[in-house]
């Protein structure tokens, strides 16, 4: 969680650091800082709540401090609320840090520092380590840092300033994601290069027990030891209109919109003669025929793409796959073997339960695959083979278009496993490429011709308390995306069911005009789904159907619905999910939610 932004050069830094910071507030947006090398000594301002409530105003009415470097955070709080006290930077005039993650030993390093003298004014983690760097700090920095990168346990993502190094921002990391930036005479320092993008698309990768020291006289990097440290300066492909609203009233919509262009750019790169093709990364055919089982491992959103992976890997392939919350997965001595294939998907590539199962399925030997938009990302890292889902950044917390082309992916990993295995044959693998090729037109279509649709049934939603997604197969899985959606961004409690699992207990919840939402798009089990609409129907609930808009529902059993464009029904989770996402998103508008940022929840969740 957090983001982190740091600057050294001739500019005044203040502006530069607070605009960095709001393009990483989807990180975490509890409270902001900054601290800046003025005259001769550190000035901090912090202040909890948004940037533009809180920092800014702040910094409106003391007056900006005049400094050409210094370091800010965005904060999602882990240990200690959300207030003035406990935003960061931390520190004691003479030292101040910044940290995204987690000191899992803060107890016993306070207790050591308190019996030396120290006393301590938040309740954060953060501060213990701040105030070990001071007790080290006798004016080697490298010195102090490395002595107090031996003793923190955890995780983190850490600037430091010391007052009598004027001018000079020194990095660490271990878990977090840091980066540093080299600008014409300027060196940035940030959590992602989305914050950075308007100045420089040149960058390092911070590793772990490298040290990186942006000064006046550049970017240099040592190890532990202090030993110096050569790295390959990396080019990012994003360009900043990437990170900009462009005209959209929130990230989340102009994410929704650019779904088409993210799932061609997901699948056209990886067929080849009309069939998939994974060269890139070595998964041979040899090997998809050999592996007993597939793993898909994620969380939230990345669980969910995997859960539609199963239904469509299991129907084309006819290999068993398991779908686990790499947060389950981690810590359950999972029966995955050297001859089983674990799929690892994240957005980010930073999530901290998803990095452990990876790290679990390489520890017992299976072959990892990572499915994951973040060039670079621990996850690309450390599996054994890595696809990415060139998206583009994904600003909006509640995930969209991540969510699409890592489905897409499912559906390329399907008929490639189908195809090695011969459950298909070429013609059919053809077939179906050609058919997933054509999705992102249809994904337009459906943001074109249902997007009023979508905006009246948010109109009937608005009001609710809670309600019901059901629906049967894949409209089962992919539901529980839909119910994420609308949960996360306006707050009304919902839940997906598998509609022949209702009568088993839910159905006890339907009261007059509770809402449920039924998808049936699959046309094999549409009359057992249409039954099940009836028996919600007849105990009063106000049904919205999402359906083909061919499909001939009985007009008695539904309120209202929404009509989808055509396509195989092993395709339509890729389509429909379109629908579902602006449901939640006119909902969440209309109840005046704030969508990009919603209350409790960080973009990438880098901590337990
Ligand atoms: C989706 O809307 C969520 N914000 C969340 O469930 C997300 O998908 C999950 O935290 C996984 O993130 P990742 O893909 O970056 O690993
Ligand atoms: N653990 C620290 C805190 O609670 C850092 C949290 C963060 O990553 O923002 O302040």
């Amino acid at each position: 969680m957090c983001g982190i932004v740091g600057y050294v050069g001739k500019e005044e830094c203040v502006d530069i650091l607070v605009n960095a910071l709001k393009r990483l507030e989807y990180r975490g947006y509890d409270s902001a800082g900054i601290a800046v090398f003025e005259k001769d000594r550190l000035k901090t301002v912090k202040a909890k709540g948004k940037i533009s409530e809180g920092l800014e105003h702040l910094l409106e009415n003391v007056g900006k401090p005049h400094a050409t470097s210094g370091i800010g955070h965005t904060r999602w709080a882990t240990h200690g609320e959300p207030s003035d006290v406990n935003s960061h930077p931390i520190g004691n005039g003479r030292v101040s840090i910044v940290h995204n993650g987690i000191i899992e030993n803060y107890r016993e390093l306070k207790d050591f520092l308190t019996a030396h003298g120290y006393g301590f004014e938040s309740e954060t983690d953060t501060e213990a380590a701040a105030k070990l760097l001071d007790y080290y700090y006798n004016g080697d920095p490298i010195e102090a840092i490395s002595r107090t990168m031996k003793d923190l346990e955890g995780s983190y993502a850490m600037e430091i300033i010391f007052r009598d190094r004027k001018n000079c921002v020194y990095a660490i990391r271990k878990e977090s994601p840091l980066i540093v930036g080299k600008g014409d005479g300027e060196g940035y320092i940030a959590s992602d290069i989305t914050a950075i993008l308007e100045h420089t698309r040149e960058y390092y990768l911070l590793e772990q027990n490298e040290i990186a020291i942006v000064s006046e006289s550049g970017i240099e990097f040592v190890d532990d030891h202090g030993f110096p440290v050569e790295k390959e300066l990396k080019t990012a492909d994003w360009d900043i209109s990437a990170a900009q609203k462009g005209g959209y009233e929130h990230f989340m919509l102009k994410e929704i919109h650019e779904q088409p262009q993210a799932v061609r750019n997901t699948v056209s790169p990886r067929i080849k003669d009309g069939l998939p093709c994974f060269d890139e990364c070595g998964l041979t055919d040899d090997k998809l025929a050999a592996y007993d089982r597939i793993f898909i491992i994620g969380c939230g959103s990345a669980m969910h793409a995997g859960m539609v992976g199963k239904y469509v890997i299991e129907e084309l392939a006819r290999k068993p796959v398991i779908v686990d919350i790499a947060s389950e997965f981690r810590y359950r001595t999972p029966l995955i073997t050297d001859k089983d294939l674990a799929v690892i998907i994240s957005q980010s590539g930073e999530t901290a339960d998803t990095k452990a199962a990876l790290a679990l399925a390489n520890q017992i030997g299976a072959d990892t695959l990572a499915i994951v938009n973040v060039v670079g990302s621990s996850i690309a890292r450390e599996a054994k083979m890595v696809m990415y889902t060139n998206a583009g950044p994904e600003i909006s917390v509640c995930s969209t278009k991540a969510y699409v082309v890592q489905t897409a992916f499912m559906y390329l990993l399907a008929i490639k496993i189908a195809l090695a295995n011969k459950t298909i044959d070429n013609q059919r693998g053809m077939a179906l490429t050609k058919a997933l090729s054509d999705i992102p037109e249809k994904i337009g279509q459906c943001i074109e011709n249902c997007r009023e649709e979508c905006q009246y049934a948010a109109s009937r939603l608005q009001n609710a308390d809670s309600l019901l997604y059901i629906g049967r197969g894949l409209d089962y899985a992919l539901s529980m995306e839909g119910s994420l959606k609308l949960k996360e961004i306006s707050y009304i409690h919902s839940e997906s069911y598998a509609a022949g699992e209702l009568k088993h207990g839910t159905i006890s919840l339907v009261e007059t005009d509770m809402p449920v939402i039924a998808v049936a798009t699959q046309s094999a089990l549409l009359e057992k789904t249409v039954s099940n609409v009836k028996e919600v129907k007849s105990r009063g609930a106000m049904v919205i159907a999402v359906a083909r808009k061919s499909t001939v529902i009985d007009p008695t059993c539904v309120d209202y619905r929404i009509n989808l464009p055509e396509t195989e029904d092993l395709f339509m989770p890729l389509i429909t999910v379109v629908a579902l996402q602006m449901i939640a998103y006119y909902t969440a508008v209309l109840k005046g939610c704030d969508v990009d940022m919603p209350r409790n929840l960080a973009k990438s969740v880098t901590v337990e």
